[in-house]
């Protein structure tokens, strides 16, 4: 008796089912096998999870830079025939990993029942090994694999990895007897080409009354082919209904306000309760236009599909609007900007400038920011959206400093951050064109590239995009650009560096435009300096030898890369 009551306090978390102090839980994969639950005090403490796996095997649960194995945070355990067995390893590229010498995990229970395994164990939020992760208020990857035996061996396909934000999570909701309006394509032929984007311009809803969307769900026929999608709201002068190519100079290529997106690696987005996309009603007649990428690398013939988004509705209203900026680089001048080949790492930069919503909308409120989707194309490998105040760095609306092409969806920022009037954003994207032989233009296609943020929040304000682009006929930088890219002999670092320096210090273009596809121009934007990203400091711990504040410098070393397709297309053409 004496010795149950002791374990149950050595086991608090052990006990019962629902657990207060575990109040986080995700499913890690679509199958509902593999569940992580987890809590923590304060973010400077512990953090405890529980992982729960329906397997008698071994099960390995980590951090990972990109979703794959090399360089991944790893713990690995199970109950044999032997007893339990638990173990902090670390992965070096996709072979076994290594034991870690300093064992930075505490298990706290391990169990075994009708088929599941379920392991509680507990660390630290800040490493100071540096070859743990320390976690973040930034979105990290996590990672599964488990087997059906105790011998640790290869995983095969029981693996899987999930983008969660351990210290800023979003709870969701589950999907239950809502109504849904259906945004999809019917029955289109995929063309035997690698990439394929395909419009259909429809009207969404047939309520009468106002209505708001509180969740997303990707419908995907073909997960082998369907790349992204986008659903965009119509400027009312857009009254034609299509189904075909997109990007032909229809007027619907107007059609720019994002209502919803899905890119690979997403899931289901569930809105915070008490927000809502506005449908129906007034807007009732509103066509809106759905973008589905389609990427078929190997020219298959025949394919058809039918995919698309649902949309989860309800009657009951919200409290607050919620609308999509897009903010970040885009190309609206004869000059093209270019980045070198060639070059480890590349900065570009686009600014929002707030202040000039009030002349597009006469007023405009304070915006509340809860979620970001950042996209380049594949050179990209750190994506940036800094926040400024009077001309100071005040937080990050996004921060990826793993960006990785395959794994891309709505991040939720956990804490609401508010755009005040006259803020400005600035989004970095860093590029790494060592692998390539020409210089990549920002543009649309698969080997161009893009920087751009998508921001949730709200109250939902009549601005569609927010986004600049250097001035390329500024002189320095076109005798710059003509050196690098027309000149006959290899640039050097210092010409790409000052190349660099030009585009960020030249003026910026700035285009704000409205839903009704009206824009605005500031011909003299600046990019401020956003510095590096905020690390926290690491403890000293005495048992740790390895103690040299590498706390978070882990979290900047992505090597691996899984090139794909292009995913967002842009087209300027058809709304300026
Ligand atoms: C934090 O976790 C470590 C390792 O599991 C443990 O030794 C320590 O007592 C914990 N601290 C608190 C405050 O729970
Ligand atoms: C596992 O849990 C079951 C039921 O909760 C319990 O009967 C059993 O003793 C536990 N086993 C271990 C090894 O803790
Ligand atoms: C996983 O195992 C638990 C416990 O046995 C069970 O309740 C649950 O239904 C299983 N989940 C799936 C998807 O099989
Ligand atoms: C889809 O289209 C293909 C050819 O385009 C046709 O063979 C097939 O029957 C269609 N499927 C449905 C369900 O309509
Ligand atoms: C936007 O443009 C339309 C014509 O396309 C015009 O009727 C409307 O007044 C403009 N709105 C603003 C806010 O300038
Ligand atoms: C934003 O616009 C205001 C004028 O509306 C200007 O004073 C300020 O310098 C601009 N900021 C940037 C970063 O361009």
């Amino acid at each position: 008796m004496l010795s149950l009551l002791f374990l149950m306090m050595v086991l608090p978390l052990s006990v019962g089912g629902s657990d207060p102090t575990l109040p986080f839980m995700e499913y890690l994969d679509q199958n509902h096998l593999v569940c992580v639950k987890w809590g923590f005090d304060n973010p400077q403490g512990n953090i405890t999870f529980k992982l729960l796996i329906n397997t008698t095997g071994w099960v390995g649960f980590g951090f990972s830079p990109n979703g794959g194995m090399a360089g991944a945070d790893i713990v690995m355990g199970g109950l044999g025939s032997s007893g339990i067995y638990f173990k902090d390893y670390y992965a070096t590229g996709d072979s076994m990993p290594l034991e870690d010498e300093q064992q930075s995990y505490t298990l706290l229970s391990a169990n075994e029942t009708d088929g599941q395994t379920i392991m509680t164990f507990q660390r630290t939020i800040q490493s100071c090994d540096d070859k743990d992760f320390s976690i973040t208020t930034q979105a990290i990857k996590l990672i599964y694999a488990y087997g059906t035996t105790d011998q640790i061996n290869y995983h095969a396909s029981r693996r899987g990895t999930k983008e969660v934000n351990l210290l800023n999570y979003m709870p969701r909701a589950t999907i239950t007897g809502l109504n849904y309006l259906s945004a999809r394509v019917n029955n289109i032929s995929v063309p035997e080409k690698h990439t394929y984007y395909h419009c259909k311009v429809m009207k969404l809803s047939t309520l009468k009354t106002k209505h708001h969307i509180t969740m997303v769900e990707p419908h995907i026929e073909h997960p082998d082919i369907v790349h992204h999608m986008l659903l965009y709201g119509c400027p009312s002068f857009v009254t034609q209904e299509y189904d075909t190519q997109c990007y032909k100079g229809d007027i619907s290529d107007a059609c720019f306000e994002v209502v919803a997106s899905w890119a690979v690696g997403g899931g289901v987005y569930v809105l915070p309760e008490t927000v809502g996309i506005p449908v129906g009603g007034e807007t009732n007649e509103r066509l809106y236009r759905l973008e589905i990428h389609y990427n078929n690398p190997n020219g298959d013939k025949g394919r058809t599909d039918s995919s698309g988004l649902k949309l989860y509705y309800t009657g009951k209203l919200r409290q607050e609007d919620v609308g999509t900026l897009t903010a970040g680089i885009l190309h609206f001048d004869q000059m093209e900007y270019k980045i070198p080949p060639k070059v480890d790492q590349f900065h570009t930069y686009g600014v929002c400038n707030t202040s000039i919503f009030s002349q597009t909308l006469g007023h405009s409120p304070d915006l509340h920011v809860f979620g970001v989707l950042l996209h380049t194309h594949l050179a990209g490998r750190k994506i940036r959206v800094g926040h400024f105040r009077n001309g100071k760095l005040i937080g990050f609306l996004g921060l990826v400093e793993n960006y990785n092409f395959e794994f891309q969806e709505v991040i939720p920022l956990g804490s609401v951050a508010t755009i005040k009037q006259g803020d400005e954003l600035v989004v970095e994207c860093t590029y790494s064109t060592t692998t390539r032989t020409t210089a990549t233009k920002m543009g649309l296609g698969t080997t161009d590239e893009m920087c751009l943020a998508f921001l949730l929040y709200y109250p939902a304000i009549k601005i569609s995009s927010c986004i600049s682009h250097p001035n390329s006929y500024h002189p320095l930088l076109q005798t710059m650009s003509s050196q690098i890219f027309e000149g006959t002999a290899t640039p050097s670092r210092d010409d790409i560096a000052e190349y660099e320096r030009l585009l960020k210090k030249v003026p910026q273009i700035q285009v704000v435009s409205s839903s009704e596809n009206n824009h605005t121009f500031y011909e003299n934007g600046i990019i401020r300096e956003m510095g590096n990203s905020p690390t926290v400091a690491c403890q000293t711990n005495p048992n740790n030898n390895n103690n040299n504040n590498s706390g978070s410098s882990r979290l900047g070393t992505s090597s691996i890369f899984i090139p794909a397709g292009i995913i967002l297309l842009f087209l300027l053409v058809g709304i300026l």
